[in-house]
């Protein structure tokens, strides 16, 4: 069947742009990420030496070094999907009898998620400096597990404060380090969480409210063409009863850019919902994926038998060492700590 084969690719083709980002924005240890890996193992011997170096030049451009690939993708993205609600599903919707109130809903979202975003993306997420990092280093304790006093950056050369890190591809080390997100091309850190968090909200938001809004227009339209009682004539020439199936591709062959958009968003909405709440939970236990995907994994470097070290067996990786209290670890990331609050306590 031709679309079949059309939604096959359709789902290859996502399924391989997540496999890409997760693989190459440094958590390595995603299930998608390993079968990509599996995947370019096997492919590779097929595919030309010069054009698999061309790719590994591409992939190490597009995610490791900062540039704006992301940032236009998510810009064409977003307006491809406002330009077709816009055109087609707005006037569909109000035909339909939906009130003007919930199909202005979208825009006001928009608004909200492009302000966020642009937070994101231009806010400084903590630097550290040769001038800042000093004032830094008692804002939080080192664990002596993830985080060891005194280690200094190569790179920028200061001492590390606990919860830091050096991002490879902005070349700068970030207080309370989340991750480097491609999509903002920015480094997640002490001063951005909130609106990187307030970003993903956002964008569930309106992936939910557009496709709960199809979804609606989809079944008014079944509904009001009196589809569900219909009957079609089939090869002998007897009548049948039109089934879920024939409602579906009829929809598709109907509104196929409608139908398509709907499995976008349906799709981007589980996507994000759960890498929200993620990052959720995350906010709530005081931890960063860094430190989450360090700790899940992790081996001290420093814990050998014969050396003096031990880390401390109180240490929960699904906890978070800097935990005080959901509240508190809430107001932490809405209103980052700084130097001089620390000296008030
Ligand atoms: C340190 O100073 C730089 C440059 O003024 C600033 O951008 C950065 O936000 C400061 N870092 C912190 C953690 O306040
Ligand atoms: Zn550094
Ligand atoms: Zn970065």
């Amino acid at each position: 069947m031709d679309f079949l084969t059309l939604f096959g690719v359709y789902v290859v083709l996502v399924l391989t742009c997540i496999a890409l980002v997760c693989k190459y924005s440094g958590h390595q240890q995603t299930p998608l990420g390993r079968l990509f890996d599996s995947v370019t193992w096997v492919v590779a011997p097929w595919i030309p030496q010069c054009l698999q170096s061309i790719c590994y030049r591409a992939m190490h451009i597009l995610f490791h070094q900062r540039n704006n690939f992301f940032l236009y993708m998510h810009l064409l993205l977003e307006i491809a999907v406002y330009a077709e609600f816009s055109y087609e599903i707005f006037g569909f919707c109000l035909d339909m009898g939906t009130s003007l109130i919930s199909l202005c809903v979208p825009y006001i979202l928009l608004a909200l998620k492009s302000y966020v975003f642009y937070l994101c993306c231009s806010r400084d997420p903590g630097t550290l400096t040769k001038e800042n990092h000093t004032a830094q280093l008692n804002v939080y304790q080192y664990d002596e597990k993830l985080f060891h006093k005194g280690i200094r950056c190569p790179t920028c050369d200061l001492v590390k404060p606990a919860r830091s890190k050096h991002c490879r591809v902005c070349n700068r080390c970030v207080q309370r380090f989340d991750h480097h997100c491609v999509w903002v091309n920015n480094c997640i850190g002490a001063q951005n969480t909130r609106y990187f968090l307030m970003y993903l909200l956002s964008v569930c938001a309106t992936a939910g409210d557009i496709s709960v809004l199809i979804a609606d227009m989809l079944v008014q339209t079944v509904v009001r063409t009196g589809l569900l009682h219909a009957h079609y004539l089939d090869e002998q020439g007897q009548q049948q009863p039109v089934g879920p199936l024939f409602i579906i591709q009829h929809l598709f062959l109907t509104f196929p850019r409608i139908i398509f958009m709907l499995g976008f968003l349906v799709f981007v909405f589980f996507l994000l919902a759960g890498y929200t709440m993620f990052h959720m939970y995350l906010a709530l236990v005081n931890q960063t994926s860094n430190e989450w995907f360090k700790g899940k994994g992790h081996s001290c470097q420093h814990c050998h038998p014969h050396s003096g070290h031990r880390c401390k067996p109180s240490y929960n990786p699904f906890r978070g060492f800097h935990h005080r209290g959901i509240l508190k670890n809430l107001g932490e990331i809405f209103w980052p700590l700084c130097p001089v609050v620390k000296k008030d306590n």
